[in-house]
């Protein structure tokens, strides 16, 4: 262990300065990265110095500080939320809907100043996530919360601590001091891209799904385990300070750029109007905006700028008068719900979709959409027979938002869910407090087909020309009724397949070949594929790596399970009923028997090495080793030695009398480092 000798020689005070340069060169590199969207370094980079922190922090638990990169990860998970009473109250905002009501907005204004200087706004996107307050002191974040009602909050600094945009201390330039205390506020949200993604995953693990971005952001937020807070890509804006006089800012503008100097994400769209209808022009342009933004916003809030002015205008019950949300027109339609039809999906849930009038939403003809599981179908008090609100916010899934009361006869009927499964006939049940009704049958067609699609999918074994359709017609030809069935199918063809209706001879070929294809997947592949319950990619590739084989994973316990980093309860259960059925040990042989060959998984690393993406360079001579040993341990390792200077080299290793490389490889801005740098990497 080269790592420890070295730490030994250099001694604790160095570890513990070698600590705090990785804290503070991380805190650097990650709001470049999540924040001013420039990175410096490769990602990969970023995973090592993280990996060495963790690793000094782990030997040396006294160096860990409670603002240390490493307290992301999340904490312990809570038994309840705290309450937090906000030191000002976090109030709401009064809406507009059109641009006839900000020039009232700004009547009421001059009525109440009793004068008609011009007045200057900022306006900023509204966006729909869900507000916080985050209070640092010395320049540590020491507490975050919900806004609760409004004046108590819940407390969710563990959970908040895990976002990266959120800085756990706040930059300072030239060693200047913090401010003391500080409480800012701010918008937690989900990126569409990353709401899509969550979803699919949890789709794909046989999870319910979030209705939209901020139901996401929100239940994310609230989980009283952070650990699960931290695998959710929350991300965050701020906006505004909780007593924004005491700090020293004049105005909104000038505030907004101080906290972007504190190291927040200020969002990139504000602007600075000089008059009311400069904002009506800015609200034109932001809705022209609204849909090529990465993330969804429900309006622009308009706040005067001048603080002095805000504090002279003052607030009413429950908003202020110094600012206003401008609304966009929300995506909305009304239609009848003709009736609630009850799908089953590949983990055996009972998800109910309406089927509605066929209806113009946002430019799209909508006549299905999901009502997700029978808690959130009960909350909206949904019959058939309603007129129902259906509206698409971005690029999101259409939702039915709520029946119109109004427009009840008393005709309606109440949805009545199944007792049991719409395609076998089996009972369903709901396990404890999951929101899923499922059915239990394991062979279950409706099950067998979907967990076939899913299996030779692209999540799954991406088996081309084996899409959803492909498969439903191979099942109801009774070609295929299990997995094992693919690859005896993958024998037989092309000629059992060319005949099929729709198929031809070069698609059965294809199909052969790409079957034949598969038959040697990675084992976090092959995992994926198989579809258990709660085990998606990521869990999938965590099980690869730690048991590294079929054979190993097969034979694995509960507790087994549990011990690895990233596995709860509930999917040590999952997997376990899972690979302890006997159907699924008749199922592996008879894979195995087909000749599917599930490959072996380097154990805790990627298949491709520690190293990958990293490219060396040599300059001078090595004192510990030769230059030959030195790049055979790199190329062992995955990485790449540079023949010469270039950009894309990410580590320049000096040794003894260096020669010209070192002045241009720093004319570069190139990372250079020691040999002992060197050998720390690749001894780790
Ligand atoms: S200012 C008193 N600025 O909108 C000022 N709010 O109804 C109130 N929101 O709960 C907040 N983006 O979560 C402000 N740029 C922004 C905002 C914003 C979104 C949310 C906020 C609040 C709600 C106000």
């Amino acid at each position: 262990m080269a790592q420890l000798s070295l730490l030994n020689i250099t001694g604790q005070d160095t570890v513990r300065q070698r600590v705090q340069t990785l804290q503070r060169e991380l805190h650097s590199h990650a709001h470049r990265y999540y924040v001013l969207d420039e990175p410096i370094i490769a990602d990969a980079e970023y995973d090592r110095l993280f990996q060495e922190l963790l690793t000094l922090e782990q030997q040396h638990p006294e160096l860990i500080t409670p603002d240390s990169p490493s307290q992301r990860v999340g904490g312990a998970p809570l038994a309840q939320f705290a309450t937090v009473a906000h030191t000002n109250p976090m109030l709401s905002l009064e809406n507009a809907f059109a641009p006839n009501d900000l020039v009232d907005f700004e009547e009421r204004l001059f009525r109440f100043l009793q004068s008609r200087t011009p007045i200057t706004y900022v306006t900023e996107p509204k966006l729909d996530g869900l507000a916080v307050e985050l209070v640092y002191e010395n320049g540590l974040f020491t507490l975050g919360s919900t806004r609760g009602d409004g004046l108590v909050g819940e407390e969710i600094t563990q959970n908040l601590k895990t976002i990266p945009a959120i800085p756990l201390r706040l930059l300072t330039e030239n060693g200047e001091a913090a401010p003391k205390h500080l409480e800012v506020r701010g918008e937690v949200f989900i990126g569409l891209t990353d709401f899509k993604k969550l979803n699919e995953a949890r789709g794909g693990a046989g999870e319910s799904l979030f209705a939209n971005p901020r139901n996401a952001a929100a239940g994310s937020l609230r989980q009283l385990d952070p650990k699960i807070t931290a695998t959710r890509p929350l991300d965050f804006y701020v906006y505004g300070a909780s007593d924004p006089t005491a700090l020293p800012c004049r105005d909104q503008h000038a505030l907004l750029k101080y906290l972007g100097g504190l190291g927040f994400k200020i969002n990139p769209l504000v602007h600075l109007c000089q008059s009311i209808s400069e904002v009506i022009d800015q609200f034109a342009q932001l809705q022209g905006q609204r849909q090529a933004l990465t993330y969804d916003i429900d309006g622009m809030v308009v706040k005067i700028n001048d603080f002095a002015l805000q504090e002279r205008l003052g607030a009413k019950a429950r908003s202020p008068r110094w600012a206003i949300a401008a609304k966009f027109a929300a995506s909305q339609a009304t239609t009848s719900l003709l009736a609630v039809e009850f799908g089953v999906g590949r983990t055996g849930a009972i998800t109910p979709v309406a089927i509605l009038a066929p209806v113009q939403v946002g430019g799209v003809m909508v006549s299905r959409a999901t009502l997700h599981n029978e808690d959130e179908l009960r909350r909206k008090g949904l019959m058939i027979g309603d007129i129902v609100v259906v509206q698409r916010a971005g690029d999101v899934i259409p939702e039915v938002v709520k029946p119109v009361m109004e427009n009840r006869t008393g005709q309606e009927q109440a949805i009545i869910m199944p007792t049991s499964c719409p395609e076998c006939g089996v009972t369903l049940v709901r396990v404890g407090q999951e929101a899923i009704t499922r059915c239990p049958n394991p062979d279950c067609p409706a099950q067998r087909v979907r967990s076939l699609i899913h299996f030779a999918g692209k999540s799954g074994m991406d088996i081309e020309g084996l899409g959803k359709k492909a498969v439903e017609q191979l099942v109801k030809e009774g070609l295929i009724q299990d997995i094992p069935d693919i690859y005896q199918l993958g024998q037989q063809a092309p000629g059992a397949l060319a005949d099929l209706d729709g198929w031809g001879e070069k698609s059965a070929e294809n199909a052969a070949r790409a079957i034949e294809a598969s038959r040697a997947p990675t084992l976090t592949r092959f995992i994926t594929a198989l579809g258990i319950r709660h085990v998606g990619e990521v869990t999938a590739q965590l099980l690869a790596r730690h048991f590294t084989s079929l054979a190993r994973l097969c034979l694995a316990g509960e507790a087994d399970f549990l011990q690895i980093e990233g596995i709860g309860e509930q999917v040590a259960t999952s997997l376990v009923d899972y690979f302890q059925a006997p159907e699924t040990t008749e199922m592996l042989a008879r894979l195995e028997a087909l000749g599917v060959c599930v490959q072996e998984e380097k154990p805790g690393a990627e298949a491709d090495g520690v190293l990958a993406g990293y490219i060396f360079l040599f300059t001078g001579v090595l004192a510990s080793l030769s230059r030959s040993e030195a790049k055979a341990r790199i190329k062992e390792l995955g990485g790449q030695i540079a023949s010469g200077l270039n950009r894309r080299v990410t580590h320049v290793v000096l040794g003894d009398s260096p020669g010209s490389k070192l002045a241009k490889a720093q004319e570069l801005g190139l990372p250079v480092i020691t040999e002992a740098e060197f050998l720390q990497f690749v001894n780790r």
